[in-house]
């Protein structure tokens, strides 16, 4: 748990001194010892240098997830997502944050090709947003660039499970492993993964059972998500977490109601402004003396 608190009181991102030391990959591997995890890993995704500043106190990790796609860009799915657009707000949350490792997602095409593409674009989102690791989708078939990505300096998160870039071959966002032989695959897709030098994996969508199999099997940390309370860290889509969406999946835990609480912030400031209540004397300037 960290300590410090934010000046917020400043738009500068990057005070100095710098009031911490920033979580790294070997803290995070760490933090799983012979198989157990005493204090659980928290992350949550960041697209903004805001939202960045308000969480990092709070989190170990930080991901700038490709759900931005939906999120910010109101794409249909994270296919359309762009480099360009993960190093943009990738960036940004590295310049909001001071505390949490920040990651961030390679999107669709990114990296899929070859472990040449892989590294190509991972260099290129390190480089840019000054990032610590990234994260890509897939089990066995990505260990090959996994290791190549790790063996050349670039850590890396996998994904395993429900993979939105694998929408169009999963046919939907459904839970994943409710078979034995669907179960089997992603079981041993999180074991390759971590073989192959991931410092970590996301386990998304999954039945409890596997997902806890997952945590206990796996000797990296494995972050859950819509996975199960016995996983090595827990991670959320900020805004889901924030209430800001009517509908989110039934893994998500609804912390705040901010939508509704934008929508009465917005119907007041329009009712002020229609009827002139908004500017008052308080928030206008009159000649001194
Ligand atoms: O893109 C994303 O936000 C993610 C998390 C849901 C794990 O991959």
């Amino acid at each position: 748990m960290s300590t410090f608190t934010i000046d917020s009181g400043t738009s500068r991102a990057t005070p100095s001194p710098v009031p911490g030391k920033r979580m790294t990959v070997p803290a995070i591997r760490e933090r799983k010892q012979g198989g157990a995890t005493e204090q659980p890993i928290v992350m949550l995704t960041a697209y903004t240098m805001r939202m960045a500043q308000l969480l990092d106190p709070h989190c170990d990790m930080l991901l700038v997830g490709d759900s931005l796609g939906q999120v910010i860009y109101g794409l249909p799915s994270t296919i359309p997502v762009t480099v360009e657009m993960m190093c943009a707000h990738g960036a940004a949350v590295v310049r909001g944050s001071w505390h949490a490792l920040v990651a961030v997602d390679m999107p669709f095409g990114s990296y899929e090709a070859s472990p040449q593409a892989a590294f190509a674009s991972a260099a290129r989102i390190l480089k840019e947003t000054g990032c610590a690791a990234v994260k890509l989708e897939g089990g066995e078939a990505m260990a090959e660039t996994i290791a190549f990505l790790t063996a050349r300096g670039i850590p890396v998160i996998g994904h395993v499970g429900l993979t939105p870039q694998a929408v169009n071959v999963l046919g939907g966002y459904g839970v994943r492993g409710r078979g034995e032989a669907e179960a089997d695959k992603i079981l041993a897709d999180a074991r390759a993964v971590a073989d192959a030098g991931a410092f970590t994996l996301v386990v998304e969508g999954v039945m409890e059972d596997l997902a806890t199999r997952a945590a206990k099997e796996v000797a990296v940390p494995v972050i859950g998500i819509g996975a199960s309370s016995q996983c090595d860290g827990q991670v959320l889509v900020t805004e889901d977490m924030l209430g800001l969406f009517e509908r989110t999946p039934r893994f998500v835990k609804r912390y705040d109601d901010l939508a509704t609480r934008i929508g009465a912030a917005a119907a007041s400031y329009a009712d002020e402004v229609r009827t002139r209540a908004f500017p008052s004397a308080d928030e206008t300037y009159k000649p001194k003396g």
